[in-house]
């Protein structure tokens, strides 16, 4: 409570005193007004861009996500990074993915390929083994609480392509939103 008050207050320090989006598509992605507001083509595209995705993000925070709580421009985008320019998400380590096909218990080998690396894109998504989802050993038991929560993680993945054509959609992955950790960032 107090924690949120005190982020409340920074964000309306730093906001300009016209802006309706409270801070949160500057911080969020790193862009100036400008970006999405001057006169040119390519902050026309931006502006589109962002009028998308503030539906997404909403549809998806009182839709799906509802239980386990909402996403912001910022869980993605972090702040746009350092050049205060960029606004594509870090993106998955595919190498990392593909090497870990090699680290597989013998006893689950046998799984085909494309299960094993989307398993592989699960764990570095979120930081975690194997263990974190399954019972090892046990590879069908769905007994751990995070079994159930990415059977619904897996419905959230179905929604992107609705906000995108189907190139950009591919852009969204696990990690778009976990980037590296269970819990994400708003
Ligand atoms: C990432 C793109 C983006 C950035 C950055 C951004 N805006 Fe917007 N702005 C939008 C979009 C999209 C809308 C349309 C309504 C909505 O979704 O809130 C909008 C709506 C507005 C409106 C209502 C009038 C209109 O054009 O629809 C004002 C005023 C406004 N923005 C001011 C600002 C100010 C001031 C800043 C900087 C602090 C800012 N915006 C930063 C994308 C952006
Ligand atoms: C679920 C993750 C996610 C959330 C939440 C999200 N975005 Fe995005 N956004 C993306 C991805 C992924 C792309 C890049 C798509 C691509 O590669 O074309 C993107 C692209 C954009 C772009 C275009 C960038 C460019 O240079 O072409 C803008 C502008 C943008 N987002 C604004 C926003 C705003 C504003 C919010 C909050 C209302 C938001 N995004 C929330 C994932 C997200
Ligand atoms: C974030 C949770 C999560 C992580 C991490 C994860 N899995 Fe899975 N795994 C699942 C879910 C859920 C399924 C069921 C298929 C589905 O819905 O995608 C599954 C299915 C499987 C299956 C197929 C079981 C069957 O029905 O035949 C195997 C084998 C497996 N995982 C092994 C692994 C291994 C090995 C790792 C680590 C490299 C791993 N998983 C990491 C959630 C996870
Ligand atoms: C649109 C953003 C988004 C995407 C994409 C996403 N998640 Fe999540 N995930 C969340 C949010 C929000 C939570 C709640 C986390 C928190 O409490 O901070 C969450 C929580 C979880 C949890 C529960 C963690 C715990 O506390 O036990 C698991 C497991 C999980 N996600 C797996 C996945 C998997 C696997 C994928 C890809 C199939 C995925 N997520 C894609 C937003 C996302």
């Amino acid at each position: 409570m107090i924690i949120s008050l005190v982020f409340m207050l920074v964000a309306l320090q730093t906001a300009p005193a016209n802006d309706p989006h409270a801070g949160r598509f500057t911080e969020g992605t790193g862009r100036r007004c400008a970006s999405c507001h001057d006169k040119t083509p390519h902050a026309e595209d931006m502006y589109r861009a962002a009028a998308r995705m503030e539906t997404m993000t909403t549809d998806l925070s009182k839709g799906p996500l509802k239980p386990y709580g909402s996403v912001t421009c910022f869980t993605c985008h972090r702040g746009g990074g350092p050049e205060h320019m960029m606004a594509h998400p870090a993106a998955l380590n595919r190498s990392a993915v593909r090497a870990m096909l090699n680290e597989w218990p013998a006893d689950a080998r046998a799984t085909p390929e494309p299960v094993r690396l989307t398993m592989n894109e699960y764990a570095v998504s979120l930081g975690v083994k194997c263990e974190f989802c399954h019972m090892p050993g046990n590879w069908k038991a769905d007994v751990k609480p995070p079994m159930k929560v990415t059977r619904v993680m897996e419905t959230v993945m179905k929604e992107f392509p609705k906000y995108f054509d189907f190139a950009n959609a591919s852009a969204f992955t696990c990690f778009t939103c976990h980037q590296g950790a269970v819990k994400v960032a708003r």
